[in-house]
């Protein structure tokens, strides 16, 4: 870390020790350290090999079913042999030290964040290790428990052609109910936004760093690379989560 960076690092921890409310925001650089892939890395992201429009659409899983629940279940295995990094570790440091200040908001689908103990982390893109239904079961329409489906690639229900497909949210789909609203009460009352390990292209969550920008937070970026939203930032961190969160968040 150079001369530069590591004052900026110190500017943003006398903030943040002053700060009433904080917000953090992760994307998937969150995790790369934790071994899980990002999207949108040139190279190595998730994107750069695979159709996002196949895998993470439900046209997608309804034309080849099979091909999209094994991906699931490749990305399933890499999410529980993780395990959470300094900067996860880090965040849920500073939660349990000065409790009720940190709104910790996720686009990572992974449970990393909860592992390292930030159990009420919103997760606007769900939650890649729970199973649901793809609709409702034509059977029992109030049925929402999967665990009646017959094993399978993907489960089936017993009773109609109903399948199971992973808990996370795809391309054109709504966020969990009540999610992205609380995440925008919590980025409108901060006093501290820190975005960390997101390209800023997928919305809505790209929006949160302008919300709190525009209500008056001091807003922070933590990133190797530029992203689309660094036009919000008052302070821009080039590093990494693993790397940076710990000094971030020293006391
Ligand atoms: P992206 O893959 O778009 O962006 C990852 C970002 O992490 C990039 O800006 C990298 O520069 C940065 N990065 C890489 N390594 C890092 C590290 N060690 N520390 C900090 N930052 C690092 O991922 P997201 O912005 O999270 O949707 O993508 C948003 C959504 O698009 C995802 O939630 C996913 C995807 O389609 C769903 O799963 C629904």
């Amino acid at each position: 870390m150079d001369e530069h960076t590591r004052r900026d690092v110190a500017d943003l921890r006398v903030r943040l020790l002053a700060a009433q409310k904080v917000c953090v925001l992760t994307g998937a650089g969150m995790s790369a350290e934790s071994g899980i892939p990002t999207f949108r890395d040139a190279q190595t992201g998730l994107w750069a090999k695979f159709d996002p429009m196949q895998l993470a659409s439900e046209a997608g899983f309804r034309s080849d079913p099979r091909l999209v629940w094994d991906w699931y279940e490749h990305r399933r295995e890499g999410v529980r042999r993780a395990l959470p990094n300094a900067g996860h570790l880090a965040l849920a440091g500073y939660a349990r030290r000065r409790p009720g200040r940190l709104t910790l908001i996720t686009q990572n689908v992974d449970d990393l964040h909860q592992r390292a103990g930030n159990t009420d982390a919103l997760r606007l893109h769900g939650d890649i290790l729970l199973d649901r239904w793809l609709e409702r079961c034509t059977h029992q329409p109030s049925l929402l428990d999967v665990s009646s489906a017959v094993p399978g690639r993907p489960p089936k229900c017993p009773h109609c052609a109903n399948l199971v497909r992973p808990g996370v949210v795809w391309f054109g789909e709504q966020l969990p109910d009540g999610v992205m609203e609380a995440a925008e009460q919590a980025a409108f009352e901060c006093d501290v936004m820190l975005v960390v390990g997101t390209s800023g292209a997928v919305w809505p969550a790209a929006g949160l760093a302008q919300v709190a920008r525009e209500a008056g937070a001091h807003v922070a970026i933590l990133n190797p690379q530029e992203s689309a939203i660094d036009g919000e930032a008052h302070l821009i961190l080039r590093g990494t989560a693993a790397g940076v969160l710990p000094g971030v968040f020293a006391e």
